[in-house]
């Protein structure tokens, strides 16, 4: 597998994530997630991300039960800032600092280890200065329970408060050939501040893989239901871009899924991207991306076919923009 760098750690270059396994995207099967897991690990795939919120814990229980007696393999990243409440229900951002800390002992719990190698606050609390937040989470570096720290969908005057109380060593926000956005910004100021750029939905959610031809391939209760690119003209629009991606990675002998993977590998060394998978075939797939090369003339056509701002709908329902701090 090849590799990419988080802080001073080399990583796989394409890590897993594992929100699936728990919730959003349909039913999932214990033994099966946790198979992809042990199968990630056999094959150097070590990038492993979860969040405290991905179905309430399940989640990181499910990963802390893969993980007995092959943690030494696993780089893990975690997240807390998304609060649930009883039932699952979606109860807002907390970024204080008395929730920072009881939410770190809990993922530790969880998962059943002693340190998590990347801390990320999920969302940025409004309510609470960034120095504040990132202050606590220094806190639990200097005590060993956390190695480095990371931010998800933060805006870069927000990166750069927090880089100035402690290294932040990863920024994870959604990045795919349908959610171009951090070309922007984004991508140039982890570069130049030394931070990781971790590509989440980097499928556009599965979209992009080509599997996804009518709203009745998601589950009744699918998340995706509720994301207007997913819904009525929007998809059909949608499926319009994703035939270019079809085509071309038929002339190259490659999957959509690959290419798009590839794609993201190509914009720049700093980025990894963490495709969500639970069936080991598709893992096997996405991995062997790694390897698919793509000359400048390839980017560039797929960065004609599907330039920013492209993709029919918003990435999140409104009620979910409204937490991104851009
Ligand atoms: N920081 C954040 O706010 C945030 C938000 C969203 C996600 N994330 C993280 O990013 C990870 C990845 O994002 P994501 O899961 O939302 O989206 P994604 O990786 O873009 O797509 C995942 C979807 O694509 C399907 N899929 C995966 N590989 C495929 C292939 N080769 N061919 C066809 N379909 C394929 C999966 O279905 P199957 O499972 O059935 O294979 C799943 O439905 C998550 O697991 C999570 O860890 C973070």
């Amino acid at each position: 597998m090849k590799q990419r760098n988080i802080g001073s750690d080399s990583v796989s270059a394409i890590g897993l994530g594992l929100m699936g396994m728990s919730e959003f995207y349909g039913a999932a099967d214990r033994a099966q997630s946790i198979g992809v897991i042990h199968h990630a690990l056999d094959h150097g795939v070590n990038l492993l991300d979860t969040a405290d919120m991905y179905g309430s814990g399940h989640n990181e229980e499910l990963l802390g039960e893969a993980l007995r007696g092959r943690r030494d393999q696993a780089f893990v990243a975690t997240k807390f800032g998304v609060v649930r409440g009883p039932g699952g229900s979606f109860d807002g951002i907390d970024g204080r600092p008395e929730y920072v800390r009881k939410q770190a002992e809990g993922s530790l719990r969880r998962l059943g280890i002693d340190t998590i190698d990347l801390y990320y606050q999920h969302r940025v609390d409004p309510d609470t200065p960034i120095e504040e937040t990132v202050g606590e989470m220094s806190r639990l570096v200097e005590e060993g329970k956390v190695r480095y720290l990371g931010m998800s969908e933060a805006a870069p005057a927000t990166i750069r408060r927090a880089q100035a109380v402690h290294p932040i060593s990863a920024l994870q926000t959604e990045y795919s050939l349908w959610t171009r956005d951090p070309e922007a910004e984004l991508l140039a100021l982890t570069a130049e501040l030394g931070i990781t750029f971790v590509a989440y939905s980097p499928l556009g959610r599965g979209f992009l893989s080509g599997a996804i031809k009518s709203i009745d391939d998601l589950a009744e209760d699918d998340f995706r239901r509720g994301n207007e690119r997913f819904q009525g003209e929007n998809f059909q629009k949608n499926l319009e871009l994703v035939a270019e991606v079809e085509a071309m990675a038929g002339s190259k002998g490659v999957t959509s899924a690959q290419l798009a993977l590839a794609w993201i590998l190509a914009k720049a060394p700093h980025v990894i991207p963490i495709p969500g998978t639970r069936k080991i075939r598709r893992l096997d797939e996405n991995r062997a991306a790694a390897k698919v090369e793509l000359t400048a003339a390839e980017v560039g056509h797929l960065d004609d076919v599907l330039p920013f701002g492209a993709t029919a709908g918003l990435r999140y329902p409104e009620y979910a923009m409204a937490t991104l701090n851009l």
